[in-house]
């Protein structure tokens, strides 16, 4: 007789929404910050059940990250294959920071309150065992697009093939229905990208503006777009997708305009792929234009466990 163990992925495949919080936190020293650690982890759920069923039109769902810095901490179960640090990633002319984070809580759904409180519960449970390194709050900015003025989230796996990028499985079975993620926070240099024209800007992003439209790759051996950098494919022709759950952020009043990027992978080589080609450039040399108006103020790498294995922490 064959018996199967159930193991419940987190709700990384959850919808966008109109609202988000990335939280990132690192863990204080001591015995007593790492057990209040583990009993708020694996009460993850019941936090998320106490604020959803409050809306359930409003598409709640939390999903948590655990750095590698505190992997051996706060679990028993072995390192995922993968998971090492952010790695601080030099190109000729732009620098992808590598900075701390032992904690990742991206909260979403239709509505800020739900994402407030739920936070709040979330801070209250950790209490003194964590300091916070960064909290954003993004925002649905029209028919999804981000600050830049395009549409953003088009190329996401969608059906079957979001699993088969996201959910790691058999190649690694003690972490299997996780994920790994990596977050960057972007601040856009506004004045110089809207001095462009809109033929320069799709140029770069590799789509058109308005109807967001696929543009050809360029010939090899030239500058890349955006699009094209991000497309990871092995010899074959296979490709190797992520799933992006980008939000804009900002304030206006303080000049401030912002893309939050969030990658969920099962291959962290691919984020890691995609972010050389971003930055060193393919031919190197040619970086991703975009960065020349977007900076990354963070770049910290997280494991995305199951909520099997998440509830079993305590
Ligand atoms: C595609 C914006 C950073 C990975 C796109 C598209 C836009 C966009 C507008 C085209 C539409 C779409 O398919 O979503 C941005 C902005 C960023 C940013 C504003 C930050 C300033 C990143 C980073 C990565 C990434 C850091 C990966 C490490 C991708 C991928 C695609 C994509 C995989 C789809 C490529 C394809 O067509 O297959 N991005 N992006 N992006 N981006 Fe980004």
């Amino acid at each position: 007789m064959s018996h199967r163990i159930l193991i419940e992925p987190q709700r990384v495949d959850a919808p966008l929404t109109s609202s988000a919080t990335f939280l990132v936190l690192t863990i204080n020293d001591g015995d007593e910050a790492t057990s209040m650690v583990k009993s708020t982890l694996a009460s993850v759920a019941d936090l998320t059940k106490n604020v959803a069923i409050r809306d359930s039109s409003a598409s709640f769902a939390v999903t948590a990250g655990i750095g590698s810095r505190v992997w051996d901490r706060i679990t028993d179960v072995p390192r995922p294959v993968e998971l090492r640090p952010f790695k601080e990633l030099k190109g000729a002319k732009h620098l992808a920071v590598s900075t701390p984070g032992d904690l990742l809580f991206h909260i979403r759904s239709e509505r800020r309150d739900l994402n407030f409180e739920f936070e709040r519960q979330l801070m209250d449970a950790l209490g003194e065992s964590v300091t916070l390194i960064d909290e954003t709050v993004g925002f649905r900015y029209f028919d999804v697009r981000d600050l830049l003025g395009f549409v953003d989230g088009t190329a996401n796996p969608v059906g079957p093939a979001v699993d088969d990028s996201v959910f790691i499985a058999e190649e690694d079975t003690e972490a299997a229905g996780g994920s790994y993620v990596v977050v960057q926070k972007y601040v856009h240099d506004m004045k110089t990208w809207k001095s462009m024209s809109t033929e320069q800007q799709e140029s770069i992003i590799g789509r058109t503006k308005l109807e967001n439209v696929e543009l050809d790759d360029a010939p090899e051996g030239k500058q890349q777009s955006h699009k094209s950098l991000a497309t990871i494919e092995d010899d074959d022709g296979n490709e190797f997708g992520i799933l992006r759950d980008n939000m804009p952020f900002g304030s206006p009043g303080s000049k401030e305009f912002g893309t939050y990027f969030i990658g969920y992978s099962r291959r962290l080589w691919v984020i890691e792929k995609m972010l050389e080609r971003m930055y060193v450039g393919n031919p190197p040399g040619l970086h991703d234009r975009i960065l020349d108006y977007s900076t990354p103020l963070t770049g910290t790498t997280f494991f995305v466990p199951s909520a099997t294995m998440l509830a079993s922490l305590e």
